[in-house]
């Protein structure tokens, strides 16, 4: 597919009013996304673990105008509450996909979002948000144009939502997801995200993450800004191979469940991650004194019991702690009784993977 292909043809079917109602997940990256070039395209492929519990819901109601004048034109509500304040980034989101999805300028629309999880506890919502949105509108093209193939739909949504945030081209499928062109992903694209095209070992199925949320505040450093970061990096260019090397070597540990290779990979991810922001210019560290005791704690645990417990993080101070679902009991024990009290008010969210955007 090129970006070509995705933009729509128009037909003759109208649609005077609909109302569409989506919940998509958040995701975690494994192989992480960090850099990019215009228009939102990545550095490297990435790979990420789709979530099930953080989610965000998204309605909109579409109603054909009166008058044939063409502007965006919409109200939002988060929450139940007008959010004028979260305007200008959903605006420039549908400025962006205009080309591809010009009948949005025929509508009055109204977005009704909350998520699952709370706002500001540092769990991104842009791509859980983005993707939601960009299935609202697919449901509404799907009906202008219903006789494409379903893969289309999928890829298109994939597409819409990594133009409003790139991870959010991850959240449209589950329990696995590629965004990126690497040469041993068959269908792997920049343009969109695929679903892991492999078998994955059972060990890997219904895989847990517990997020410990050491730090809620509002994010110290935008993706925008983050991955800027990126351009005049001294490392970079080593940074963007060795993750295409790194997804190589995890979708063979994936389908053959290597999970000590697992393990070590995906720390070494984060822990990269955060090195690529130690070493920028301007610099950052986004890692709290609680992320350490929590890692430091992790790897005491796993030495002591031999668990297969693994972190991994966000561009943030929040622990994303992985294990399999057999663990779960003696994961669940060891956070409350020694990683609590790290935690902001104790908080932690237990998720585990999901398959991806689900109609409501
Ligand atoms: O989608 P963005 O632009 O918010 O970037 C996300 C970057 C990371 O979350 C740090 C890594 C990733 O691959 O999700």
């Amino acid at each position: 597919m090129n970006t070509a292909d995705f933009i729509f043809q128009k037909t003759t079917k109208t649609v005077e009013k609909a109302t569409y109602t989506w919940q998509t997940p958040s995701n975690i990256a494994l192989v992480k996304y960090w850099g990019k070039s215009e228009p939102q395209l990545p550095k490297n492929a990435s790979i990420s673990f789709t979530l099930n519990n953080c989610h965000t819901t998204t309605t909109i109601e579409f109603e054909r105008k009166v008058n044939q004048e063409k502007s965006i034109s919409f109200e939002l509500f988060f929450e139940g509450k007008k959010k004028d304040e979260f305007k200008p980034k959903i605006a420039k989101f549908f400025e962006r996909i205009l080309e591809y999805c010009p009948y949005i300028s025929e509508y009055n629309m109204t977005i009704h979002s909350e998520n699952s999880f709370p706002h500001s506890s540092g769990i991104a919502s842009s791509a859980s948000g983005m993707a939601a949105i960009a299935m609202c509108l697919i449901s509404l093209e799907k009906e202008l144009t219903p006789n494409l193939p379903e893969d289309f739909y999928t890829q298109k949504a994939s597409f819409l939502a990594r133009l409003g945030s790139g991870s959010a081209s991850r959240s449209i499928e589950g329990p696995l997801v590629v965004w990126g062109k690497h040469p041993d992903i068959e269908g792997s694209s920049d343009l969109f995200g695929v679903k892991f095209p492999y078998k994955v070992h059972p060990v890997f199925e219904d895989y847990q993450d517990s997020i410990l949320l050491v730090d809620k505040g509002e994010k110290q450093v935008s993706s925008t800004v983050g991955h800027n970061l990126m351009y005049n990096h001294p490392y970079a260019e080593q940074r963007f191979k060795q993750a295409n090397e790194n997804l190589q070597k995890l979708s063979v540990i994936l389908q053959e469940g290597s999970i000590k290779d697992f393990i070590n990979l995906v720390e070494s991810e984060a822990l990269t991650l955060h090195a690529m922001m130690l070493t920028s210019n301007p610099y950052f560290i986004l890692m709290k004194p609680n992320t350490l005791e929590i890692i430091n704690k992790i790897w005491e645990f796993r030495a002591q019991t031999n668990s297969n417990i693994c972190f991994t993080l966000d561009a943030g101070a929040n622990v994303h702690v992985l294990y399999p679902k057999a663990e779960k009991q003696r994961v669940d024990d060891f956070i409350n009784t020694e990683l609590l009290k790290f935690c902001q008010k104790n908080h932690y969210i237990c998720d585990n993977t999901g398959v991806g955007a689900q109609a409501l």
